[in-house]
């Protein structure tokens, strides 16, 4: 077959058919994602995303999808989709009203400040991170069902289904899961004291049942959202919980909420930029971030420039220097939301930024100091066919959490207790360093960096997106969001294009390795920065949902994983 023919098939199939779902007849030269008309789902596995298409195939909207969606990952995707984390939603309606949903896991009520401390005061390595001392009261069940039952149209039955026969039927390990699972082998097998169903025997393409999952969501699908924290399922849990030495008890359970929560809503330009209030760290720092940028002519600068860079950096480390001294669980701490993001304030903070040089970190603030914290996190977007759109974030904190698997139950226990500072001024087991405003206390939420946001643009829907990566969410949200507004790249190419972040302390950059061009280092590095290419061979994966100019979507899932976008 010539080479014309060949290309020529290539481009009707994409046309016609992505991924069997999808039809478009406009014509573009840029690198875009998949195309849809209708409806769009983008997630961390092919099957999710499916599964949340087939609900709204059957007249289901973004919350049902959303329910069946979070739950297909909890299956195919365990190393952060999870029944036993918690997350963060941000919805839009078609009509424009907006608001979010806080699903964040909690701190057991025998909780103490001082938990993780032995008697000379010094952090016992480990405990907020493995093992049944580190798990949080988990929220995503909670969360899934409160959205769901507020704006959803399908009963839960119908959505779960699909769930609970993917987990029934199973699905294919990848290249990427093969890798990750043997990775984790080892602490896994020392944490559940046994070799669990994940293990170092699975090879990609093997296929993988969790039988055990699907009693447990056939329970959730007859009893209801109280089944996990009330029911056999809540029992069952709590009997585990206590032989590996946790203190959550059944009154956790039964007490927990999830929490509507008003949005943070600020402008950029032309854009009206809505995302998550604490206690994730998301929306403030987001919001801080982009005020302290627009001033100046990033486009002009250019992308990923030397000057754009800096500029981004700057005003990076002033958010996260705020981020780890103010931020906390708003119904223990007094944040002062209106002034940390206000203009005045923002303009002051880069008052003393220069392009000469960089603004010196202790110079900055007297805050605590934040370091790198987990980055195995996983995000979703949805646009249904009646023009609502959510963007979800959730989590188990480290890859597979606490690496407590619950045999019987078939999923996995978050770590998140560890998103907690354990002791003021002192880095836990993923560097993290927090003040007071983040210390530990029965019932409350330990701050998150999770950053679904959703953009409008003209007083439309314009976006959708989130990603995984720990405190480098925020920084790979806010590159994305430029990458389309001031670059001009398509969905599919912003999320593709290499990633930087700065936190403040670490005093230091982070760029993903071989994926800038040298020179802008070497002139960074001469101004005084220093670079690190070798932390993080990935910065966040981002996942996003584009309104284009005609109307139709762009799906753009990020090849760091195994994401996909479907849609129809
Ligand atoms: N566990 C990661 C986060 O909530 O930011």
């Amino acid at each position: 077959m010539n080479r014309l023919l060949t290309l020529f098939i290539l481009v009707l199939i994409n046309f016609t058919s992505c991924k069997n779902e999808t039809k478009t007849t406009i014509s573009e030269t840029k690198n875009r994602g998949l195309i849809a008309r209708k409806v769009m789902v983008v997630s961390a596995r092919e099957e999710a995303s499916k599964i949340g298409v087939d609900i709204l195939k059957q007249g289901g909207n973004a919350f049902d999808a959303m329910m069946a969606t979070e739950m297909a990952l909890a299956v195919a995707y365990p190393y952060a989709g999870n029944l036993g984390g918690g997350g963060f939603l941000v919805y839009r309606m078609a009509d424009g009203k907006k608001g979010t949903l806080d699903y964040r896991e909690k701190a057991p009520l025998a909780s103490t400040k001082d938990m993780y401390l032995d008697e000379n005061g010094a952090v016992i390595k480990n405990l907020s991170t493995v093992g049944g001392m580190a798990v949080g009261i988990p929220g995503t069940i909670a969360g899934i069902f409160k959205a769901q039952e507020r704006f959803g149209k399908l009963d839960v039955a119908t959505i779960l289904k699909p769930v609970i026969e993917l987990a029934k039927n199973g699905y294919i390990i990848t290249r990427k899961q093969e890798t990750r699972i043997a990775h984790y082998d080892s602490m896994i097998r020392a944490v559940n004291e046994k070799e669990i169903l994940y293990n170092n025997n699975l090879k990609a393409d093997d296929k993988i049942m969790n039988l055990a999952l699907a009693e447990t969501l056939q329970r959730i699908s007859d009893n209801g959202r109280d089944e996990f924290y009330k029911g056999e399922t809540a029992k069952k849990l709590v009997a585990f919980l206590k032989t590996k030495g946790s203190i959550i008890t059944l009154e956790d359970l039964a007490k927990y909420e999830a929490k509507w929560r008003d949005p943070i809503t600020f402008q950029y330009n032309d854009l009206t930029i809505t995302s998550i209030a604490p206690p994730s760290s998301g929306g403030v720092c987001l919001t801080q971030i982009m005020k302290m940028i627009e001033p100046f002519d990033l486009k002009d600068f250019g992308h990923n420039s030397l000057k754009t860079i800096q500029v981004v950096v700057e005003a990076e480390k002033r958010a996260y220097a705020d981020r780890s001294f103010y931020l906390g669980d708003p119904d223990f701490v007094d944040i002062s939301l209106k002034t940390l993001t206000s203009d005045v304030y923002l303009q002051n903070r880069m008052k003393n930024f220069s392009f000469e040089n960089p603004t010196p970190v202790d110079s900055i603030s007297h805050g605590n100091v934040a370091g790198y914290e987990s980055d195995e996190t996983t995000h979703y977007s949805i646009v249904d066919q009646f023009g609502n759109a959510i963007a979800v974030t959730t989590t188990l904190n480290g890859g597979y959490g606490s690496k407590l698997f619950v045999d019987e139950l078939g999923f996995f226990l978050n770590n998140e207790m560890d998103d907690f500072s354990s002791k003021p001024g002192e880095p836990n087991y993923y560097g993290l360093i927090g003040a007071d405003a983040n210390s530990i206390a029965p019932e409350k939420r330990m701050l998150s960096s999770m950053t679904p946001t959703i953009i409008e643009k003209d007083g439309e829907f314009y976006m959708s997106v989130g990603t995984p990566g720990g405190s480098t969410i925020i920084t790979s949200v806010l590159q994305t969001i430029l990458n389309v507004h001031e670059f001009e790249l398509t969905m599919q190419e912003a999320i593709n294009a290499p990633r930087f972040h700065n936190q403040w302390l670490p005093d230091e950059i982070l760029m993903e390795p071989n994926a800038f061009d040298i020179n802008i280092i070497k002139q960074l590095e001469a101004l005084g920065y220093t670079i690190n290419e070798s932390r993080s061979p990935i910065i966040g994966i981002v996942d996003g949902i584009l309104m284009l100019e005609n109307g139709t979507l762009e799906g753009g899932a990020d090849k760091r994983g195994d994401d996909t976008a479907v849609g129809f």
